[in-house]
C-alpha cells in the first residue's frame, strides 16, 4: 500500500510539528537516525545482539496472490494479531477496541487488556493510493482514520517496547475484505518495531520470500537472510533515494518479450510495495509494454486504469516482462516476471475478460508482489540496498 508523495510529505511534517510539541525526545529526524546506524558490516557483526527472527506469512488469494500476512503481538499481556507487512508504507496500523462498526470483520486489539497501553489522542487519517486488490484506488475510497497510542510490540519473541501505533478508529468499506487486522509499514528507514530492534542490536535488514499460494511457506525474517530459500548468490542494488523511507531503485529500460522502446528505454524510479499486488505505471509506459504483448489488450472503461483481454487469448500470449536494473557494482540485471503473471483474473463485470496485470497510474511506477514473487528479496535498510536472488 502506498501513499500519494504529496500526502506522504504532509503526514511526515505533520508528525514532527507534533512530536516536537509532547515529546522533544522523539522529534529527532529519522535521517540522523539512520546515519548514525550505519556502520562498516564487521563492527555492525561484532556488535550483534539480538539474533534474526523468522515470522510465517499466509497468503491472501483471491483468484490472485494479493498480498502476504504474518502475526505480531501487541500489549501486555500480549495479544496476537496479524499484519500486513507493507513496504510501501511507515507505520503500524491497527484494528482496535475503538473502531466502530467498521471494524466489526476483523479481530481487534483490544486496549483495554493491555497493562502498558497508552492513549496518546491525537487523531489523523490516511488515504493509500493502491488498495488490498487488483482494482485502482478510486477517490479515497481506501482511508483510515486514526488515533494515536503507544503499547509493546512482539516480533518472532523480540520485543520493543513504547512503540507508536495508531489504532484505526474507522475504516472505509474496501478494507472489510481484508483477513487481517492490520498494515505493519516496513519503509526504507529503521522506524517503529524494527527501529527500536535495530537499536537493541539487531542487524538492520528485513527479508520476504513470499510465494505463490501453491508453493506455501511464505516468511519474513527480521534481522537476517534464510539461505535455505535460495540457491545462488544475491544481487544488490543501492536504493534511487537514500535516506528516504521509499524503497525505488532506478530502472534505465523495461524489455517485453525481449523487445524495447523508446517510451520503455526512459530512466525511471521503481518502487517496490510488498503491500500492492499489481504493477502500476505511467499510462505511456503500461500502454507501450501492453503493445509490445498483444494489440488486443485494451483499457477496461468499467474500471479507469484497468485493462484486460479476453480470458481465452491469456494462455497463447508471451509476456515476459524484464525490468533492468543497475547493480552495486555497475553490472545490469534484470528483474523478469513470466507471462504467467498476465492475467490477475476476470472482471467482475465481464467475466470472459481478464484483468491484466499492469494499471495505468500517471505520477508513479511501482511493483509489489507480482515481481517479489520470483525472488528472495533482501531489504537492507543498513545499507540502503535491496538485493535478489531468483527462487
Ligand atoms: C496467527 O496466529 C493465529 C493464532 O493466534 C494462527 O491461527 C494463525 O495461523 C497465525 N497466522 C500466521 C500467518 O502465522
Ligand atoms: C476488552 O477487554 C475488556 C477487559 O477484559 C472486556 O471487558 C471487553 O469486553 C473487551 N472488549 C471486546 C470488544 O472484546
Ligand atoms: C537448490 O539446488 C538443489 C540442487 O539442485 C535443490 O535440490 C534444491 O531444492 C535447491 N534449493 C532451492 C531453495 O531452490
Ligand atoms: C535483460 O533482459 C533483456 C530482454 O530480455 C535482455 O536483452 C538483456 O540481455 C537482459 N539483461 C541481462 C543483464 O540479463
Amino acid at each position: 500500500m502506498i501513499y500519494p508523495l504529496s500526502i506522504s510529505l504532509f503526514l511526515v511534517s505533520g508528525y514532527h510539528a507534533l512530536v516536537s510539541a509532547s515529546e522533544p525526545v522523539v522529534a529527532a529526524p529519522q535521517t540522523i537516525k539512520l546515519q548514525s546506524r550505519v556502520a562498516p558490516k564487521e563492527a555492525t557483526l561484532r556488535r550483534r545482539a539480538l539474533n534474526p527472527v523468522t515470522v510465517p506469512l499466509a497468503d491472501f488469494f483471491l483468484g490472485t496472490d494479493l498480498q502476504w500476512f504474518g502475526n505480531i503481538s501487541i500489549g501486555t499481556p500480549p495479544q496476537e494479531l496479524s499484519v500486513v507487512f507493507d513496504t510501501g508504507s511507515t507505520e503500524l496500523e491497527i484494528a482496535s477496541t475503538m473502531c466502530d462498526s467498521s471494524c466489526d470483520a476483523q479481530a481487534k486489539f483490544n486496549t483495554t487488556k493491555s497493562s502498558t497501553f497508552v492513549d496518546k489522542k491525537t487523531t489523523s487519517s490516511i488515504t493509500f493510493s493502491t488498495g488490498v486488490g487488483v482494482d485502482p484506488v478510486v477517490g479515497a475510497n481506501y482511508k483510515l482514520t486514526l488515533r494515536a497510542a503507544q503499547d509493546t510490540i512482539t516480533v518472532g519473541g523480540l520485543v520493543a517496547k513504547k512503540m507508536p501505533i495508531k489504532l484505526i478508529t474507522k475504516q472505509t468499506a474496501k478494507f472489510e475484505i481484508n483477513p487481517f487486522s492490520g498494515i505493519q509499514g516496513m519503509g526504507a528507514q529503521a522506524q517503529g518495531f524494527f527501529g527500536s530492534l535495530v537499536d537493541q542490536g539487531l542487524p538492520s535488514l528485513f527479508s520476504l520470500f513470499v510465494t505463490p499460494q501453491a508453493v506455501g511457506g511464505a516468511e519474513l525474517t527480521v534481522g537476517g537472510i534464510d539461505k535455505s530459500k535460495f540457491n545462488g548468490s544475491l544481487t544488490y542494488a543501492p536504493l534511487a533515494d537514500a535516506g528516504s523511507t521509499t524503497w525505488s531503485l532506478t530502472s534505465p529500460t523495461i524489455s517485453v518479450n525481449g523487445k524495447t522502446t523508446s517510451v520503455l528505454k526512459q530512466t525511471r524510479d521503481v518502487i517496490f510495495d510488498s503491500g500492492t499486488s499489481n504493477i502500476l505505471f505511467s499510462t505511456d509506459t503500461a500502454e507501450a509494454i501492453y503493445a509490445l504483448i498483444s494489440p488486443k489488450i485494451k483499457a477496461h472503461a468499467a474500471e479507469p486504469g484497468t485493462y484486460g483481454i479476453a480470458c481465452s487469448l491469456i494462455p497463447t500470449l508471451p509476456a515476459v516482462i524484464d525490468i533492468g536494473f543497475t547493480d552495486e557494482n555497475g553490472k545490469p540485471f534484470n528483474l523478469s516476471i513470466p507471462s504467467s503473471e498476465l492475467s490477475v483474473g476476470p472482471f467482475a463485470d465481464s467475466p470472459t475478460t481478464c484483468q491484466t496485470l499492469i494499471n495505468a497510474f500517471d505520477g508513479l511506477d511501482l511493483v509489489g508482489g507480482s515481481v517479489l514473487k520470483h525472488y528472495y528479496s533482501v531489504w537492507d535498510v543498513g545499507s540502503q540496498r535491496m538485493g535478489f536472488a531468483a527462487v
